[in-house]
């Protein structure tokens, strides 16, 4: 019996992901994000395919994207700022820019972004085909947030977590998906290209299997969103739709009205593993609510700008396309604590070393910003208190 015990024991906490040893989280071992077009709020939450997957899982109800039009949501996602980006066109950002990538191996936890009609592992090109609709379901690098970091694209081995959605259901019927997945279908399923009625009812096919009891063996979250609403002119309030697993019993069916970003994602995964910061806009937003309470988080609070908040133009950066509104790509502030409870990423640290007297917008507040509310720079601080 203690041998079987014993086994047991190291069966659950050495269960390879592709031969590593998987790290723990407090409140889930897996998170999975899946990106969906272009939708308002309330015509998302209407919708009966979402209503049908709401009762499995926490609706969020004041979720907001950052800009307009669809890449520097993505980018922001996992760099922790859009660097000004107001266009989807190519973009290369530079090496010394980290992403959740850099955080997340910090602790070994594995990762992958998994983007339909990808034609390969490692793609780099603009678009592409697919091969499920006639040649016209495509994949777009601007839906794929990893690819243009350098500090991904640059180093192979993280150029070869970029793949396909085939890869995705390799990984999952083998029961090896990464511990962090970044999810992005095709033009046509995302909706970007069709009508939200084929994305949320694709969306609740896909989930399907994912949502089933045996889907995962470690608590897993799954997070729905939009990457921005439709309507340019309303402050950029989109659906974000939590489920899978690791949701407790008690919230399934429930709504969580926190003030949310794309940024909490970011913040999310570092409150659940005790990771590292970027130490840009990751520190301050806040901790989707079921977690910060499983890790005792308690910081969350309402940017003081909430009440006004648009997010409907980008500020000024160094992806501008207007030379005007160009700015060197900001040092991170290297004296915040993040939700993890850690400094910044000491990587990250050493890469902008001889940048320390710069100033930084960086503050952890977790106020907004867009065009009508620039960021203000100042020399790096802690948190506020
Ligand atoms: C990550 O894996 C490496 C190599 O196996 C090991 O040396 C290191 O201690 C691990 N780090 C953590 C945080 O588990
Ligand atoms: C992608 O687009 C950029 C900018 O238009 C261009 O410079 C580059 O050559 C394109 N890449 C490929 C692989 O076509
Ligand atoms: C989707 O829309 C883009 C323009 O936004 C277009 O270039 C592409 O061909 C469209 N794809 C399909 C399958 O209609
Ligand atoms: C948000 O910004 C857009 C674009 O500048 C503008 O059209 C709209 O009036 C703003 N909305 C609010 C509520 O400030």
């Amino acid at each position: 019996m203690k041998h079987l015990i014993v086994s047991l024991l190291g069966w659950a906490c050495f269960r390879a992901v592709s031969g590593a040893p998987l790290a723990r989280g407090k409140a889930f071992d897996r998170f999975i994000t899946i990106w969906l077009e272009n939708q308002d709020y309330a015509k998302v939450a209407a919708d009966s395919h979402i209503a049908d997957l709401k009762r499995q899982g926490i609706l969020l109800t004041r979720y907001y994207a950052h800009t307009h039009p669809s890449q520097p949501n993505y980018l922001a996602a996992v760099g922790g700022d859009y660097f000004g980006l107001n266009h989807d066109n190519w973009v290369r950002i530079p090496e010394n820019v980290a992403t959740v990538a850099d955080i997340v191996e910090d602790k070994n936890i594995t990762w992958a972004g998994y983007f339909e009609d990808q034609p390969g592992p490692g793609y780099m090109g603009n678009a592409s085909d697919g091969s499920t609709g006639n040649g016209g379901w495509d994949y777009v690098r601007k839906h794929n947030p990893f690819v243009s970091y350098d500090s991904v694209n640059k180093n192979g081995e993280r150029l070869l977590n970029l793949d396909s959605f085939n890869a995705f259901q390799r990984a999952f019927a083998a029961k090896e998906v990464p511990q962090f997945v970044f999810m992005s279908p095709n033009m046509m399923n995302d909706g970007h290209n069709t009508t939200l009625d084929t994305a949320t009812k694709w969306s609740h096919r896909f989930l399907e299997p994912l949502l089933a009891g045996d889907a995962f063996d470690e608590p897993t979250l799954i997070a729905l969103t939009y990457d921005e609403s439709e309507t340019y002119s309303e402050p950029n309030h989109i659906v974000t739709l939590l489920l899978g697993s690791a949701i407790p019993p008690a919230l399934k069916g429930t709504e969580d009205d926190t003030f949310y970003t794309h940024y909490s994602i970011l913040s999310t995964v570092q409150a659940n593993w005790g990771l590292h910061n970027l130490g840009r806009y990751d520190v301050g937003a806040n901790v989707f609510r079921f977690v910060a309470d499983m890790v005792g988080y308690t910081g969350n609070k309402d940017p003081e700008n909430a009440a006004t908040v648009n997010n409907s133009v980008s500020y000024p950066g160094a992806l501008n396309d207007d030379t005007s509104k160009r700015l060197p790509i900001p040092a991170p502030n290297t004296k915040l604590v993040g939700a993890g409870g850690l400094p910044i990423l000491p990587a990250i640290e050493k890469a902008w070393s001889g940048a320390r007297k710069w100033q930084t917008p960086y503050d952890g507040s977790g106020k907004v910003f867009d065009a009508d509310s620039p960021p203000v720079y100042m020399p790096p601080t802690a948190n506020p208190s």
